[in-house]
């Protein structure tokens, strides 16, 4: 995996740059949401490499949202560091309900300048698509996604409100033309189309025709393409190929927070810089702790870790092994040992 020599590609035609209402996405590439992953620590690591033109929160419930504000002057967890943090930013909500998603979007853009107030579409979840009816259970519903779309709108306005929408809910029912056609027509400032099924989860592989598929069908409003992209290439690839208008990493940017910036090179026909060498990474993972351990604490911080530190070891020798070991990890000498073991 570790590349040491500088590489480049053809970046291709000179694009449009990515505009999401007012704001420039500058490079065209956007961090992915991730519930449990894309909080503040993550995304400060995310800026320090450089690359990515907007990063994302993990979703927010919009009602947790008002039950915890409804308390006092407190933000939910997963809101941290949301205030001090430099933007652009963007933060994702789900509901199915158009009066609490402007109230909270509101709040975002009015009071804490959020960039981007995105709405979450696509989460195939049990516990937000059948229980709570959002998520990708509103995929089957495009005039209800209109509905929603042109409330936060209005409540956000002159802040950008986009939607993060899959291919269809399922793969009876691919329609994510319409559905993106619905938050074009509601006032939309652009949609990531995720190229599977809500049904599919994080099984098989992303349709990028499916994706490409959508941008005929759009008057004005930009499309970010999502799914797999893994390395430099293939997200000049995506740009090139399938004429999307930005690029959405998620599980790869993980893996390597730096590839943002190896993309952003890519992107420019520049060189792309070569992968920190085992130990900046095993410095990176420990600096990602401390300030996971920071803001939870050792007990609370060790284990939220757990998973942070397997996925920076994905495709390295002793990955397995390593796995393991972390998986049972609760203390932070033990952490520590590991990682610098
Ligand atoms: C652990 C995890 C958490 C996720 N949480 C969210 C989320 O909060 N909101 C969202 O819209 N998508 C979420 N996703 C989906 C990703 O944003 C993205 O669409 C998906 O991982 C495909 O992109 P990738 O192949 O680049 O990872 C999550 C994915 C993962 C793996």
């Amino acid at each position: 995996m570790l590349s040491t020599q500088p590489e480049t590609f053809d970046a291709g035609a000179s694009r449009e740059p990515l505009r999401i209402g007012p704001l420039v996405v500058d490079p065209p590439l956007l961090q992915a949401p991730m519930a449990g992953f894309s909080n503040h620590a993550y995304r400060q690591i995310v800026r320090r490499f450089g690359g990515a033109g907007l990063p994302t929160t993990e979703m927010v419930s919009a009602r947790g949202f008002l039950e915890i504000d409804a308390l006092g002057d407190t933000l939910p967890e997963r809101l941290w560091g949301v205030r001090e943090e430099p933007r652009p930013l963007a933060v994702q909500l789900w509901d199915n309900d158009p009066a609490i998603l402007a109230a909270v979007g509101a709040r975002l853009a009015h009071e804490l300048n959020v960039s981007v107030v995105d709405i979450n579409l696509g989460c195939p979840v049990k516990a937000v698509c059948q229980r709570a009816q959002s998520g990708s259970y509103l995929l089957r519903y495009p005039d209800r996604v209109g509905a929603i779309v042109e409330s936060v709108v209005a409540a956000c306005r002159p802040v950008p409100v986009t939607a993060k929408i899959r291919r269809g809910p399922g793969r009876q029912t691919i329609n994510a033309t319409d559905v993106a056609q619905a938050v074009e027509g509601a006032g939309g400032a652009a949609v990531t189309v995720h190229g599977r099924t809500a049904d599919q989860g994080l099984r098989g592989t992303a349709d990028w025709d499916q994706i490409a598929r959508v941008k005929l069908h759009l008057k004005r409003m930009p499309l970010i393409g999502n799914g797999d992209v893994q390395t430099a290439r293939a997200a000049v690839e995506a740009l090139s190929r399938w004429g999307v208008d930005g690029v959405m990493i998620g599980r790869a940017g993980l893996a390597r927070p730096w590839l943002f910036c190896q993309a952003r090179a890519a992107l420019a026909g520049e060189p792309i810089p070569a992968d920190p060498t085992l130990d900046q990474q095993r410095q990176l993972l420990l600096n990602h702790y401390r300030r996971i351990v920071e803001r939870f604490g050792p007990e609370k911080g060790t284990i939220l870790m757990r998973r942070f530190a397997c996925r920076y070891r994905q495709g390295q020798p002793g990955a397995r092994l390593f796995r393991t070991k972390v998986a049972r990890v609760s203390t932070p000498e033990e952490f520590i040992e590991i990682v610098e073991g």
